[in-house]
């Protein structure tokens, strides 16, 4: 199995488009040890020839155009495509608005949980993916979902697990009980590679590690997992946003309750952030948290970095 990062970067990016932090200012103007990242997106294949998105990101064309691997092939007819199916781990914007650069009548399969298909479904912009090109397939679970797309077997499957998380920001009720939020709102996907059984994790999104999910993890090989926050309250100590790590529903790397304290006794032969925010201080190479975090065994995730398993 190739997988290969697509953006490593969280909602908005990095630079984020309206942001004048002192992350962004320095990547803006080329910094060293800072790079550009775009957001949140995989893409994993087994036979290099076919390829499985996991979540669509706004930054999808760029993305597509900077890997090669996901361009039409010499020998393809007139309109083709090796992203035969997408996989998406919640309803947010960085991760949904990319099937948006998916129209243009190319068959592709697309899966989800019930709850973020009924959001799609409940927008009349993505029925521009026609359903007969674009079968919805409902991700049910604790099941292996087999991965077909466009006629071809993709060799992989989907195992999906409910994780702590939030409802997507443009669905937050302020009045219901913790905004509305249930389970199947956000997913980690185990991908399984279905001749080998070799399978790695993807969890982008996760409020909190608890017990059911740290034995999930216990000995995996790989794991990409939400870098989004360092620090619980760094978007309000820099005067961005008034919103801590947990109120976004992002567990923080740092801390008691962070990832890196979780991860700890797992046992993860390879672990790596993604969906990181500009606001995060492992966006500088040069900073301490970014040593940290490789002194705990952590790679920082880059756009274009690809890791076979
Ligand atoms: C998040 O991960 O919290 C979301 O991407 C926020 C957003 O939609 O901007
Ligand atoms: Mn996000
Ligand atoms: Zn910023």
């Amino acid at each position: 199995m190739r997988i290969k990062i697509l953006g490593s970067g969280a909602g908005g990016g990095f630079p984020q488009w309206n942001c004048n932090c002192a992350n962004c200012r320095a990547v803006r103007a080329g910094a060293p040890g800072f790079l550009p990242r775009t957001q949140s997106s995989l893409a994993v294949s087994v036979n290099g020839a076919d390829w499985l998105l996991l979540n669509a990101s706004p930054d999808l064309r760029q993305q597509i155009a900077a890997a090669p691997q996901l361009a039409p092939g010499p020998d393809d007819g007139l309109r083709a495509s090796p992203i035969k199916a997408v996989a998406l781990t919640n309803g947010d914007v960085d991760h949904v608005a990319g099937l948006l650069n998916m129209r243009e009548a190319q068959p592709f399969s697309l899966y989800a949980a019930g709850r973020v298909l009924d959001a799609l479904g409940a927008n009349p912009i993505f029925t521009i993916l026609q359903t007969q090109l674009v079968p919805r397939i409902e991700l049910h679970t604790e099941k292996a979902t087999p991965v077909t797309g466009a006629g071809i077997d993709l060799g992989l499957a989907i195992r999906a697990f409910p994780v702590p998380g939030k409802i997507a920001l443009y669905l937050e009720n302020a009045n219901a009980p913790n905004f509305g939020t249930s389970a199947g709102d956000t997913l980690g996907l185990e991908i399984i590679e279905t001749a080998t059984g070799d399978s790695f994790f993807y969890i982008p999104g996760c409020a909190k590690i608890d017990a059911d999910l740290a034995e999930r993890l216990r000995g995996a090989k790989l794991v990409f997992f939400d870098g989004t926050l360092f620090h619980e309250n760094e978007m309000i100590e820099q005067g961005l946003l008034g919103k801590t790590g947990s109120r976004m529903g992002h567990i923080n790397v740092s801390g008691a309750d962070g990832s890196i304290a979780a991860f700890e006794p797992l046992d993860v032969k390879r672990k790596i952030y993604v969906h990181i925010n500009n606001s995060n201080p492992l966006l500088n190479e040069f900073s301490d948290e970014y040593a940290i975090a490789q002194a705990a065994g952590w790679e920082i995730g880059e756009d274009g970095m690809e890791v076979d398993l």
